[in-house]
């Protein structure tokens, strides 16, 4: 059953709004945190120093729909220093922290609209909110996590070619909210996504699912602007993805339920980057570790590093934890959550929430839902037993707790502003780029100190040896697995 909240301060667009977050009086606090990780982002405030003189985005506008965080907040002020005028959003309803988005909304250096725990209308009024200046015009770019401020404009413009599209009947809630909203815009102007596209430089685009969506629009040919892929940038997706979620995978799973880890069987779905990520953490803590995956090359990995591989099938009867971390769709179902044990839990670590087969216990008549505490919910189901659902299966790490430590996302929100520039700086064409090896590897100097790394520079004997540059790029290669 399809439902909003139709809350109508959710439906028009105001304009005039600053900022929307849960509470202002929470930026003291915000100032604090952010104050704190200065340290530990040595990459961002290296950009800072290094640009803000110059002001690579003075007279730009930077449109962002990523994780209303302590971390994005140092970005987004690190956005500022280089001249840019901001609009922001989260990327998701469960991940802003309040403090972030009120110290930021209160400094000014971005219209801030995001809070933790939006409902879907909310989330898309928030982005479209985001999308759009208080004088009508939309941003010259935009920093997105997971696409949807890249969908937001690509189905405005889609569905002003075709308005019959605004009528298309859909089960996802999510999708039904975002049409709303492009009818009640489409009412006031008909050119408005197609105007506000045109003027788009470019899209750099931090996670996986998000860069997926990107290469499927270009291979469509529906791709409307240039589009920077700083996901597989090797310090972004070999260092967040994996290293990040070995951290905050379990903090999600400690704040939400104070499991002991050790000695319990962690079901891991996936094992790339998030999933390599998440199976060491858990085998850290003492758990045993299953892992399922479609992909034969990570499947001899995970096995290759002691796990056992398995189906989900062959893991639901034993599984005390299942983690997904595939970016893909229903990978956990309904009849593997009849099959638990009592009590397991489940949650999701990949971008959306459709790895999880919510519809399942969401659309069962005898399933109960009891509500422990925010983003904690007890599923009771028609044969007794329950399972324990984090995040509502959203990912668990920002649902449950607070997202990545600020030392990794400092390599990614580094390699984000050097695209961001890159798209400011350069006419691109229309497709999807990577950044350079060479930013990639200036993106891991500048974070080599913080860690008392001493770098062994090679000789100009060796370099010749080698035949590549003294001071790189490096050939080097073996990071990809
Ligand atoms: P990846 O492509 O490196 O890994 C996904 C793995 O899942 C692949 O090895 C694939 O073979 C496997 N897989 C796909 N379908 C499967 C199935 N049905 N059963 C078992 N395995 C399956 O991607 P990644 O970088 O690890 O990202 C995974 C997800 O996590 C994406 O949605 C990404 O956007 C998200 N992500 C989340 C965070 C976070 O902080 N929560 C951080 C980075 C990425
Ligand atoms: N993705 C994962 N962790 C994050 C964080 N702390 N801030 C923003 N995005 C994130």
């Amino acid at each position: 059953m399809i439902e909003s909240s139709k809350d109508p301060s959710y439906i028009d667009l105001d304009l005039s709004l600053k900022y929307r977050v849960k509470d202002i009086s929470l930026a003291e606090e915000g100032y604090k945190d952010m104050q704190l990780s200065e340290k530990e982002m040595p990459g961002l405030m290296a950009i800072r120093k290094k640009y803000g003189p110059e002001k690579p985005f003075k007279g730009l506008k930077i449109m962002g729909s990523l994780h209303m965080t302590i971390q994005t907040a140092m970005l987004i002020d690190t956005l500022y220093e280089l001249g840019a005028d901001i609009r922001w959003a989260s990327c998701n309803i469960f991940s802003t922290q309040d403090h972030a988005a009120a110290a930021i909304a209160q400094k000014g250096s971005a219209a801030v609209f995001a809070w933790k725990g939006e409902t879907l209308d909310e989330f898309w009024w928030c982005t479209e909110q985001a999308l759009v200046w208080p004088d009508g015009s939309g941003p010259d770019l935009i920093v997105d996590d997971g696409g949807d401020a890249t969908l937001y404009v690509h189905q405005g413009v889609k569905m002003e070619k075709d308005p019959s599209l605004l009528d298309h009947k859909t089960n996802s809630l999510d999708e039904k909210c975002l049409i709303d909203r492009l009818r009640v815009g489409f009412q006031e102007d008909p050119k408005k996504w197609s105007t506000i596209a045109k003027k788009i430089r470019g899209v750099s685009e931090e996670t996986t699912t998000g860069v997926h969506r990107l290469y499927q629009l270009a291979e469509k040919k529906e791709l409307l602007f240039p589009a920077i892929n700083v996901n597989d940038s090797v310090t972004k997706s070999k260092f967040d993805n994996l290293y990040g979620c070995r951290e905050s995978l379990a903090d999600g799973i400690k704040r939400g339920t104070d499991i002991m880890i050790a000695g319990k069987t962690v079901i891991v779905a996936g094992y790339g980057d998030v999933g390599k990520g998440c199976a060491a953490s858990m085998k850290g803590y003492g758990a045993i570790v299953w892992v399922t995956e479609i992909d034969p090359i990570c499947a001899l990995q995970a096995a290759m590093e002691g796990y056992r591989v398995v189906t989900m099938e062959e893991a639901v009867p034993h599984g005390d934890i299942f983690v997904t971390a595939t970016g893909n769709y229903h990978v956990i179902k309904g009849e593997h959550i009849e099959l638990m044990k009592d009590e397991a839990i489940i949650c999701n670590i990949g971008h959306f929430d459709n790895e999880i087969e919510m519809s399942y216990l969401d659309n069962h008549p005898k399933a109960v839902k009891i509500n422990i505490k925010p983003q904690v919910d007890k599923w009771v189901l028609e044969s007794g037993r329950s399972v324990i659902v984090l995040a509502e299966g959203r990912l668990v790490n920002l649902g449950c707790a607070t997202g990545h430590p600020s030392f990794v996302m400092s390599n990614s929100f580094s390699n984000q502003t050097l695209a961001q520039i890159k798209l400011a700086k350069e006419d691109l064409e229309t497709k999807v780029y990577t950044l350079p090896k060479e930013l990639d590897e200036e993106v891991a100097r500048l974070h080599l100190k913080n860690l008392s790394v001493s770098l062994t520079q090679m000789t100009q004997e060796q370099a010749d040896y080698l035949g590549i540059p003294i001071n790189g790029p490096f050939k080097t290669d073996n990071y990809k697995y």
